[in-house]
């Protein structure tokens, strides 16, 4: 596989920011799990973009995951907390040459960026080469939906789509 999108999403938000950039990117891309994105599939792709919620500042946590599990109510959502933290799967990376986008879905406001810039980090140690600058995309307020994917605002899967196209050709131009 040329690229692999990598997501952690409680509510389907990022999951659904992460279908829309594979789909941008178009054939040889795929958007998966923590838990099917192992070291394997890794090791065969040219670009990993990565990409989980911002929880407190940062990247999810246990205890921000528990948080987020707390908020179920009956009639919405259950949090999916079934797969690998993002924090953990980063530690498992085989090392690059390779090259990686990270991206992630945070409110609107001044609340914090700090996901997609810890993923950046993180990649950057593991030896990949930063493709294209890390970004973000905006979802309500409303912590919990009854559809997956429903926190995000209007225009964001359209640039999650963009954002696809722009990374196949940021790859090719780099041979
Ligand atoms: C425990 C918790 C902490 C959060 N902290 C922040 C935050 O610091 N900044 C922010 O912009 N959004 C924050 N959010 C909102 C999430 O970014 C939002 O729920 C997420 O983008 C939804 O994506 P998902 O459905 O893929 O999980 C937080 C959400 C939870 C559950």
């Amino acid at each position: 596989m040329d690229a692999v999108v990598v997501f952690e999403s409680m509510w389907g938000n990022t999951s659904a920011i992460a279908r829309e950039i594979a789909r941008g990117y178009g054939d040889g891309s795929a958007a998966m799990t923590t838990d099917q994105a192992d070291a394997d599939l890794v090791l065969g792709a040219r670009l990993v973009v990565a990409g989980s919620p911002v929880h407190t500042l940062g990247l999810p946590t246990e205890v921000s995951r528990a948080s987020a599990a707390a908020k179920d109510r009956p009639g919405t959502l259950a949090a999916d907390t079934r797969h690998l933290p993002v924090r953990e799967w980063l530690t498992h990376l085989p090392r690059g040459p390779r090259f990686y986008a990270a991206f992630e879905t945070r409110i609107v406001g001044p609340l914090g960026h700090g996901a997609a810039t810890a993923i950046s980090r993180a990649l950057t140690g593991a030896g990949y080469e930063q493709l294209d600058r890390p970004h973000s995309f905006t979802v309500t307020m409303r912590p919990h939906t009854e559809t997956p994917g429903a926190m995000l605002l209007p225009g964001q899967e359209q640039h999650a789509f963009e954002w696809g196209i722009r990374l196949r050709r940021l790859l090719a131009e780099v041979g």
